[in-house]
């Protein structure tokens, strides 16, 4: 069965590992997701973002994602990624969801508050459980300066008392990573990570991870950072391969000669970001 993350995220705090979180879509990443973990013996978040939920249908995305975690030996969650309403989270929660995020990062600090706790009423009265975000966590597309993307970075000050005032189990926070493929090279505030995390027990949440240079989520982790969330780039590896098979073979007509190599692809690039985060055994 599917386990909350705050399970997964306790042992890697305590062990100084990270779990990572992969973006699911479809039944060949669900596979792909499930099959990486288990051949590095590592838990897993799968989560499914309001797209992909619109895409796939929520009862295909729970159906699909607890097949995959009762398939394997490693533990799996099922987490909804930038949950935006009380009620859309709840039907998740029904769904069979074992963790959500509630994203109020874009209300004023005492209406994040306000929603964050009314979730995690509801949510912890059912054992799942809850991850929020505080400062706004950007694209890569979003045209700002540099000014501009500091004021949206996370207040440690703000921090503590968000974290004091909902109990929540995770944080997203906002030091320079964004979502989607970088333009040049980010650039991670470890400084505002250390003091929030000095003020901040709880595990903290990276999103946008993908391109982020390897050292930089070394740093992260050694840091504590405990959840990382890739999407980007298991979409590249899946897409990058269903061109290239595509390519070769223009006359080949079998959708499973072209996703199949596809989700192979999948399951190497998340094995090595799950190497990386350093939860590989840690099943
Ligand atoms: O947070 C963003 C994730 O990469 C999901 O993106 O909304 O296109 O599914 P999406
Ligand atoms: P990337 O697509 O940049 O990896 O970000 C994923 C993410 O943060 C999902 O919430
Ligand atoms: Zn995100
Ligand atoms: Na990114």
């Amino acid at each position: 069965g599917l386990v909350p993350i705050d399970v997964l995220l306790k042992k890697a705090d305590a062990e100084g590992y990270a779990v990572g979180a992969f973006n699911c879509n479809n039944m060949e990443i669900v596979q792909a997701i499930a099959a990486a973990a288990e051949a590095e013996k590592s838990p897993v978040i799968m989560q499914a973002s309001q797209g992909a939920i619109k895409y796939a249908g929520l009862e295909y995305i729970a159906a699909m994602a607890k097949l995959a975690a009762d398939s394997v030996s490693v533990p799996v969650a099922l987490h909804i990624d930038h949950g935006t309403s009380f009620e859309q989270v709840m039907k998740c929660i029904r769904a069979g969801f074992s963790s959500v995020m509630i994203d109020g990062s874009k209300l004023p600090l005492e209406q994040n508050i306000a929603l964050t706790k009314k979730v995690l009423d509801v949510a912890h009265a059912v054992g799942v459980s809850v991850e929020a975000e505080l400062g706004k966590i950007g694209g890569t597309e979003d045209d700002i300066t540099v000014d501009e993307k500091e004021a949206m970075f996370t207040d440690p000050l703000e921090a503590e008392r968000f974290v004091r005032e909902t109990s929540v189990d995770a944080l997203a926070v906002a030091i320079g990573t964004a979502h989607g493929v970088y333009k040049g090279e980010p650039k991670l505030d470890f400084d505002r990570l250390k003091k929030i995390k000095e003020l901040v027990k709880i595990p903290i949440v990276l999103h946008g991870s993908s391109g982020v240079p390897d050292d930089a989520i070394r740093e992260a982790v050694s840091l504590g950072v405990g959840k990382i969330n890739i999407d980007t780039n298991i979409r590249e590896a899946f897409v990058y391969k269903v061109r290239e098979v595509a390519a070769a073979k223009p006359d080949e007509i079998d959708p499973r000669q072209i996703l199949g190599p596809a989700r192979e692809a999948a399951i190497e690039i998340i094995r090595e970001k799950i190497r990386l985060f350093g939860s590989s055994g840690k099943a």
